[in-house]
């Protein structure tokens, strides 16, 4: 499993040269922290997101859940998913759910 997940870090990685430069310190965050279950496009594709049941964030109900949801789930953590209040400040949290919003489109 731990193989795999580098394996599939590493492909990931390798893929993300071309994301924009807009959103820089939300992207930096989704790609040390987030990208690993939800994958670099959000579909939530990898192995580890899979496992977990991560539903993509371009679903409905995901796209029309509103800012402050996103922001309380990954604040307070939901399912499987943890929390992050004590890794990320509010304004890393608001940057990386203003991150998620390019990935739903
Ligand atoms: C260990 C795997 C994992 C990591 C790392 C992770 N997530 Fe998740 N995430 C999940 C899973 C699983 C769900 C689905 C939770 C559920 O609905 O049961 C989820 C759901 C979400 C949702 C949707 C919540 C909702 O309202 O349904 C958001 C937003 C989200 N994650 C943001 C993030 C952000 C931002 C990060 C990085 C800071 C992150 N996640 C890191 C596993 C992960």
């Amino acid at each position: 499993m731990g193989r795999y997940l580098v394996a599939a870090a590493i492909t990931i990685m390798s893929a993300s040269g071309t994301i924009a430069a807009h959103a820089q310190t939300g992207a930096e965050t989704y790609k040390a922290k987030c990208m690993m279950c939800h994958a670099v496009d959000g579909s939530a594709s990898t192995p580890a997101g899979k496992a977990m049941k991560a539903i993509p964030f371009s679903s409905p109900d995901l796209v029309k859940a509103s800012d402050a949801d996103l922001i309380a789930a990954t604040t307070n953590g939901k399912g499987k998913m943890p929390a992050y209040t004590s890794k990320l400040t509010a304004p890393q949290i608001k940057d990386v759910v203003a991150y998620i919003r390019t990935l739903q489109k």
